[in-house]
């Protein structure tokens, strides 16, 4: 009985070290917002025309987005469209992933070197169209995206041997104390390399667990779960995710992106939403990194990572659309927790102070033309890659209106 209660009461102190801390920084600048939901969809249509006619037809890339950018693209056009119940994104974003797959039915092999990570997140293209279309090949581009990657992640077995079927080079069974089983390389035709990058491992999570979700197949789950606990773990530094790792010698890459623990959150809220495990992971990971000073301006709460200069495509921030990739996991975590809770309404604050920065600071009103500079200024040109970083934040503000859920409820019931 002593015994019993000693375990009860380790367990509570467990989860008060747990414990966290979803207030609102009083010094974030407007975490409220008086738009309704028509403003808010009428912000998105008008970001959505300058996006449809950029789809080239002949590439299924969009003009001035590379391969990873154009798939989070198709991502945010899908969600958008789930959430404002709309189908107006639909045609760009089959031709998209038809005429892509069409050209590379392996994606990695639209770049050299191949990247994993490239299969991961149109594979993620491809599971939101299926869930916004119910379109059936969008299903089986994702299955064989899933497929391509999951030849590279590191099993069970795998990480005891100490070597992969892919690769020559050996590895230890763990790293940083932990597992190595999950790890899944980034680079797809080089047998030497061994680095694994939480955009591969993170992105292969969410797309595994929305697979499970939409198929209840357990390959799925089996794959959500491996690759949760490395990311976790051997990728995890207390506070946020990682860039990457050399398995073979478990160096670590001390980077930190907001779309490396957007990824995340958006695999583990899905599988919270059934598998309650790993809600404390979850929770842990979205309190410490809507705050992360590295990327959040602590005098005003607007997200600061991204290019030096607004006109730069390429550097670190701007490439892959990251913020947006951020506000993505965070909007889908929002939406599977009781919309009542603190860290819902955390979370809501957080994306307004986004969207308020958006609308006030890097954009002209009514030009539909976003910086990816969201404290400013406005940009004096169409930027593919400021575009692509604001769709994410305007369908959230969509989903989050006040009667958004009230909809969704009434869906359910009906
Ligand atoms: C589409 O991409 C191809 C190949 O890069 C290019 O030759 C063509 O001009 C592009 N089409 C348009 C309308 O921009
Ligand atoms: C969603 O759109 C469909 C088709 O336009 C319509 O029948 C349905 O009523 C809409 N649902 C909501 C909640 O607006
Ligand atoms: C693209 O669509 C066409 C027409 O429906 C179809 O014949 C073709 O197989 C599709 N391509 C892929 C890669 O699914
Ligand atoms: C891998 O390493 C071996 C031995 O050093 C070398 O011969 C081979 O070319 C390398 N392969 C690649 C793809 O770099
Ligand atoms: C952070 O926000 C403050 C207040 O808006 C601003 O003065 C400062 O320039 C911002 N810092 C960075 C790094 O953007
Ligand atoms: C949230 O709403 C539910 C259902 O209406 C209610 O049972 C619960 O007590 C509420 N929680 C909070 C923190 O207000």
């Amino acid at each position: 009985m002593l015994h019993l209660l000693l375990l009860i009461s380790l367990g509570f102190f467990l989860q008060l070290a747990e414990a966290q801390s979803f207030t609102v920084p009083s010094k974030w600048r407007k975490p409220t917002t008086t738009l309704s939901r028509q403003d808010r969809l009428t912000l998105v249509n008008g970001l959505l025309d300058t996006v449809h006619p950029a789809l080239n037809t002949t590439t299924g890339m969009f003009q001035g987005l590379s391969v990873p950018q154009t798939a989070n693209m198709l991502c945010a056009l899908s969600i958008g469209d789930r959430i404002s119940n709309s189908t107006s994104s639909k045609d760009v974003v089959l031709q998209s992933l038809n005429t892509t797959f069409g050209r590379a039915p392996n994606i990695v092999t639209l770049r050299s070197p191949q990247l994993n990570s490239d299969a991961a997140v149109w594979g993620l293209a491809a599971i939101y169209s299926y869930k916004a279309y119910n379109d059936q090949s969008s299903l089986r581009f994702a299955q064989s995206m899933w497929a391509q990657v999951n030849r590279y992640m590191v099993t069970t077995d795998d990480a005891t041997a100490g070597s992969h079927p892919e690769k020559t080079a050996a590895f230890p069974s763990t790293c940083n104390g932990a597992s190595n089983a999950g790890a899944v390389f980034y680079i797809a035709n080089n047998v030497n390399n061994t680095v694994v990058n939480s955009e591969t491992v993170g992105t292969f999570l969410a797309l595994s667990a929305y697979l499970y979700e939409q198929t209840q197949n357990v390959q799925y789950l089996s794959a959500a779960e491996l690759s949760a606990s490395f990311v976790t773990t051997v990728l995890y530094d207390g506070n946020a995710i990682r860039d990457g790792i050399t398995l073979g010698t478990c160096d670590t890459v001390n980077d930190f992106w907001t779309s490396n623990s957007g990824v995340v959150i958006e695999g583990l809220s899905i599988l919270a939403s059934t598998h309650s495990t790993y809600t404390s992971r979850l929770n842990s990971l979205i309190s410490a990194t809507i705050p992360y000073s590295r990327w959040t301006n602590v005098s005003d709460g607007i997200i600061i990572e991204g290019p030096t200069s607004a006109a730069d495509a390429n550097s670190n921030g701007a490439t892959f659309g990251y913020k947006a990739i951020l506000v993505r996991g965070l909007y889908e975590a929002y939406s599977r927790i009781p919309s009542n809770s603190t860290e819902a309404s955390f979370i809501q604050s957080f994306i307004t102070v986004q969207l308020n920065a958006l609308t006030d600071l890097s954009s002209v009103t009514g030009s539909n033309l976003y910086s990816p500079k969201w404290e400013g200024p406005p940009p004096t040109q169409l930027l593919p890659w400021g575009q692509l970083a604001a769709v994410d934040v305007l369908n959230a503000a969509v989903g989050l209106a006040e009667d958004a859920r009230y909809d969704l409820h009434a869906i359910t019931l009906l």
